[in-house]
């Protein structure tokens, strides 16, 4: 019996028990379960970085704001499908003051997170022209988009773009859309889970390829204004978030409130589409949508075909948010910066003992610190690493679900790691990397 930080035996009888055919291939879910009952069993706390969850709270602005909106009676009402015209028109402002780029209101759908936005873009922008119907994704990226592509039965591609950075990026895309079927491109950035961030460069070779193709980019900004090396808080002045609408007609964007905002709980983002996409007609849509224009079959079509509307409450919730935000009394970006700060020590602490960080390139720059990191142990490949670190109280999730190729790899996120917890990191990891070495 070894003698590991939390004691070897629960912890492999509890692998046992989960009946789990790897521990390594396991979902986001699935481990949470198994550390939630190492962690019964034991007494002891993980460090745990499987899940990508808000660890902060949100501004009291939104919570009033709601709370507000509820006690004028908003609760029985069915909200617009569209979205109330107050949050209509701070994301519009939003847009402008953190991106710079001008959208009509109209363009501006509140949607039930991120998570619906996707879905609803998915239903159209893969019948719009009836010869493209496969969404390409730069990844790694979020595992569940595959999952809504497939329970649509929708096709996809992917690529990971680790060795395709910078001007290799050009040639990669084309290669697959010359073949005339991508319907759309989608990408996060900053990226979950490698948290690499695109440069100008990239934006625009992404956008020019969109426009030559006719293609349309689905910019997922789930980590708006994270990438911390820039400050990206004052409304109305550069640097702004960066965006491939900078290059391109052909865009809708997906912000979501869940980690910019800490407002996960409360479901909801925001779809923009560009005003040139909004008016844009394309026949084949008629298939399945009484109009051919692209931003009446999103709304009237696809997004209220999944819901009615968006929860009442929580939109004036958004809005106050934003609004504060728009009229610089409320800094959002300074208060997630913790997850950056976080990140820093932790990348450090995994470093000093043996580990690699997997993606660590912007081109020429090193990555940002924000909300995930990526690392590797050598000599481990990620299933095995995911395994022994579980012994060690410490646990993250595979790249392999991510559509990485880089499958040595670990995704770690700060989200849930208290600074209190740095010390209890340090000793495990020291003790990983004595019993691993060589
Ligand atoms: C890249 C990415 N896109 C979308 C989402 C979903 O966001 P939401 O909570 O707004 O549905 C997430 C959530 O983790 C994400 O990481």
């Amino acid at each position: 019996m070894k003698n590991t930080p939390i004691p070897f035996e629960v912890v492999k009888q509890k692998i046992q028990e989960s009946k789990l055919p790897s521990v390594g291939k396991a979902s986001i879910r699935e481990l949470v379960k198994l550390v939630n009952e190492i962690e019964k069993e034991t007494g002891i706390k993980y460090v745990r970085m499987e899940m990508g969850v808000p660890g902060l709270e949100p501004s009291q602005i939104g919570i009033d704001a709601e709370i507000e909106a509820l006690k004028r009676g908003v609760a029985s009402k069915y909200p617009m499908i569209d979205g109330v015209p107050e949050l209509k028109k701070e994301i519009a402002r939003f847009v402008k003051n953190f991106i710079n780029i001008d959208v009509d209101e109209q363009g501006c759908i509140p949607t039930v997170g991120s998570m619906q936005g996707a879905m609803a873009a998915f239903l159209v922008v893969n019948r719009c022209n009836a010869t493209k119907d496969t969404i390409l994704f730069i990844d790694p990226g979020f595992p569940v988009q595959k999952q809504q592509l497939r329970v649509l039965g929708m096709n996809y591609e992917t690529f990971d773009v680790y060795n395709f950075r910078g001007d290799k990026l050009r040639d990669k895309l084309e290669s697959y859309l010359k073949k005339g079927n991508i319907s759309a491109i989608l990408y996060s950035n900053p990226n979950n889970p490698s948290w690499i961030c695109f440069t100008e460069k990239e934006l625009q070779t992404i956008g020019e390829l969109a426009t030559t193709y006719d293609t349309i980019v689905i910019e997922d900004l789930a980590y708006f204004a994270m990438d911390f090396r820039k400050d990206l808080s004052k409304p109305g002045q550069s640097p702004f978030q960066p965006t491939v609408a900078n290059y391109t007609q052909n865009w809708l964007m997906l912000i979501s409130s869940s980690k910019a905002f800490s407002y996960a709980g409360q479901r909801i983002g925001t779809m923009v589409i560009s005003n040139g996409l909004y008016k844009r007609r394309y026949p084949d849509l008629k298939r399945y949508f009484t109009s051919d224009e692209f931003g009446y079959a999103m709304l009237y079509g696809a997004v209220y075909s999944l819901s009615s509307g968006v929860c009442h409450s929580t939109q004036y919730g958004f809005a106050a948010m934003l609004k504060a935000a728009n009229d610089g009394t409320f800094n959002f970006v300074e208060s997630v910066r913790e997850y950056g700060e976080k990140a820093r020590i932790m990348k450090k602490i995994f470093t000093e003992n043996g580990f690699t960080i997997v993606y660590d390139m912007d081109e020429d720059k090193p990555l940002a610190d924000g909300f995930y990191f990526t690392i590797s142990y050598p000599g481990l490949t990620g299933e095995q690493l995911i395994e022994e670190l579980l012994y060690y109280g410490v646990s993250a999730i595979s790249l392999a679900i991510t559509g990485s190729e880089r499958t040595e790899g670990l995704r770690a996120c700060v989200s849930q790691v208290q600074r209190n917890q740095f010390s209890d990191l340090e000793v495990r990891l020291k003790r990983f990397n004595q019993d691993h070495r060589n």
